[in-house]
């Protein structure tokens, strides 16, 4: 490749980062397509020159996308003595262990910063990635090369392991920082965030990043036998590890070191939010194993949230993708735990008027971690005879479209009746359908996803993939640009390929959130099977309805909103005409596990483990465990005292195991 070439793909690589990345363009438009232009004249001329692979392999965010190789868990937060409490507990009922069992754990300060994973081959660093969505993180391997606190090779490291910790900055060099540049960032996390994601590594390499490494994802060799032997394992690999964390004897000591670690939080170099409780024993973190997103192992015990008082200016009300008014309390700015707040929630009218919020009023906010605010009401009970403003009514109607908003009898929450002919709905609808966990596609905004749907183009998720056709207007429009149109394009155009997972979750059906639209794909696997069986679902009494209901985890209301979204032709409509548009892939069962796509159901009493763990055994070897026994089912395990299910298995001639013969059939 000459070096023109190269140097004529860098300077529009930079250009692009600029653009893309920074917001802050370093060339006009016409400069831009002026290089563009003398890069095709230079491949034109050169068959042999490689073509820049698209814009939707480099994502617009200018990093590229890692697959981890482990998935990146986050942790499920407690914020007091009983939440603690409730996590050893049903640890305990898990392991089958007694109250007074030993279970010692590691203590380790929660920092708040942003989780890494560094991969390190033959003790080499080789890559780094972000946590992204915890499946796929963005490709920083290049920003980590520089940074000191990162140790580039691990003496005596097994050949392959991935490292992970929190990135962060200290409280001082993130007020330095600020000092020294424009550019305020709000925070230290957001600091650690923006001087790692540059792409300039250049840029990383001269800003003070720290990391503290505290887990490990996919490893060839075994490290340790317990979490306090790993962290030492760490230290002897160069890794900074918390010199803070601590290995508490068992649960009970959990409350002094919470007590402890708040007392002294203020005069620690760096911020944190709370602490987390780990099991010690690996053994007993691989028995325990993951639930849903968070491991079963580890807990974050937070601090109390941070208050501050200021004026709510109004309450506006907001319109769900479900049709639910929400309430949106206006404030005037103020900072809480470090972020500037003007927004709020007011959760739902009876909460207004119990705490009688009325604009106007001087009230109490409240942030906890990354849990939107809340307003807890006003700040004094109102002086008799002091002005005050008037009591909020509540909309009977939809802001949006103005169709009556139903309050079903013992339910809270007011819901438009308008459906997709409600525009916010709809755009709700959309914003939910192009989000992260769903289609994840880049630069189709609220703003965007508004305009184009007051323009006609976009009501339903399968006009996404129908926006090409617009391609010419949409140049004509102001604040669009060839390269700006090509990279949204482009980025609907890679997702055209879809898993089933994404798929369900995408559509936005009430109460089927991500952990929901996994267990469906995964117990349906293919679209066409969920589609024939859902529709079936649809009667009450059907086969396909109560198997649906006695799938764990989706229960009766569940099943009932499902059927209800199947029933509504204007749904079915919409998904078959977005299904149309895209290849949806079948979800995988782990192929190697014993159990891949048997339906199993457990019955009486197991006496080595508990049912919890039982069924999550089942589950990791790619089981689906039903509650009832049906012809469609493949086994059933038989604990002590089974009774109807039993009978049912050998009426149907389902194969039945003992307990013993399912430890051994499972390992
Ligand atoms: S353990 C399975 N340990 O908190 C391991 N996380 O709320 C999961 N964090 O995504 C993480 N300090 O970014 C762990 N000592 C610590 C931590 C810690 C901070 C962050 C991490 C994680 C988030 C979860």
């Amino acid at each position: 490749m000459s070096k023109a070439y190269r140097a004529l793909l860098d300077q529009i690589a930079a250009a692009d980062i600029a653009y893309h990345q920074n917001d802050a363009p370093t060339l006009t438009d016409a400069e831009y397509d002026a290089l563009v232009a003398q890069r095709r004249a230079m491949e034109a001329a050169d068959p042999a020159l490689t073509p820049p692979t698209t814009v939707g392999a480099t994502p617009a965010h200018g990093f590229a996308k890692i697959r981890h190789r482990v998935p990146m868990v986050s942790l499920d937060n407690v914020f007091d003595a009983a939440g603690f409490d409730n996590f050893v507990a049903s640890i305990r009922r898990f392991l089958l262990l007694d109250a007074d069992a030993p279970l010692p754990l590691v203590a380790e300060p929660k920092i708040d910063g942003l989780s890494l994973s560094i991969l390190y081959e033959n003790g080499a660093l080789v890559r780094a990635a972000t946590r992204g969505d915890g499946t796929t993180g963005e490709d920083v391997t290049a920003n980590l090369r520089h940074v000191p606190a990162v140790p580039q090779h691990l003496p005596g490291a097994p050949d392959l392991i991935e490292i992970r910790g929190e990135v962060y900055m200290t409280r001082a060099d993130f007020v330095a920082l600020n000092a020294s540049q424009e550019r305020q960032f709000a925070n230290p996390r957001n600091a650690a965030a923006g001087s790692l994601r540059q792409l300039d590594a250049r840029i990383t390499a001269q800003r003070p990043i720290q990391f503290f490494a505290y887990a490990m994802g996919d490893t060839s060799d075994a490290t340790a036998e317990t979490h306090s032997g790993f962290l030492d394992r760490l230290r002897s690999w160069g890794f900074a590890v918390n010199d803070r964390s601590r290995s508490l004897p068992g649960p009970a000591d959990a409350a002094a070191f919470q007590a402890e670690m708040a007392a002294i939080r203020p005069t620690l170099p760096y911020e944190i939010d709370g602490v987390v409780y780990k099991i010690d024993s690996l053994a007993l973190q691989r028995r325990l194993g993951l639930s849903g997103r968070a491991p079963r192992w580890a807990v974050a015990w937070k601090f109390p949230a941070e208050q501050a008082t200021t004026v709510l200016e109004a309450i506006h009300i907001q319109v769900g993708r479900t049709g639910s008014l929400t309430p949106v309390a206006w404030l005037a700015p103020v900072v809480v735990g470090g972020v500037t707040v003007t927004r709020a929630t007011l959760h739902n009218e009876d909460e207004i008027a119990r705490k009688d919020i009325r604009p106007g009023d001087t009230v109490i906010l409240q942030r906890a971690g990354d849990v939107i605010p809340q307003v807890l009401g006003p700040l004094l009970s109102p002086v008799p005879g002091a002005p005050r403003g008037v009591p909020y009514t509540y909309p009977e109607t939809c802001p949006a479209c103005g169709s009556p908003a139903l309050r079903p009898a013992g339910e809270v929450v007011r819901r438009c009746t308008g459906g997709l002919a409600c525009p916010a709905q709809a755009t709700e609808r959309l914003s939910h359908f192009v989000g992260r966990a769903a289609f994840d596609i880049d630069g189709l905004g609220d703003k965007t996803i508004a305009e184009f749907f007051a323009l006609g183009w976009l009501h339903t998720p399968a006009d996404i993939f129908r926006l090409a056709q617009h391609r010419d207007a949409l140049l004509q429009r102001e604040g669009w640009k060839a390269k700006s149109v090509t990279a949204l394009l482009a980025s609907i155009e890679q997702r055209r390929t879809i898993s089933l997972e994404r798929f369900i979750y995408a559509l936005g059906i009430r109460r089927v959130g991500e952990t929901n639209a996994r267990l469906l794909a995964r117990h349906y696997l293919s679209l066409a099977q969920w589609r024939a069986q859902m529709t079936e679902a649809m009667i009450v009494g059907s086969e396909a309805r109560s198997a649906l209901g006695n799938i764990i985890g989706v229960g009766p209301a569940l099943a009932e909103e499902l059927a209800a979204f199947f029933a509504a032709p204007l749904n079915v409509e919409a998904l078959d005409d977005l299904a149309g548009q895209l290849t949806i892939e079948d979800a995988a069962v782990s192929a190697d596990g014993v159990l891949a796509g048997k339906t199993v159901v457990f019955t009486g009493t197991l006496e080595t483990m508990s049912r919890l763990e039982a069924k999550a055994r089942a589950l990791a070897l790619g089981a689906r465990v039903s509650v009832s026994v049906s012809a469609r089912t493949d086994l059933v395990i038989l604990g002590a005292d089974a009774g109807s299910k039993a009978r049912r298995a050998a009426e149907l001639g389902v194969r039945t195991v003992t307990e013993a013969e399912w430890r051994a059939l499972t390992g």
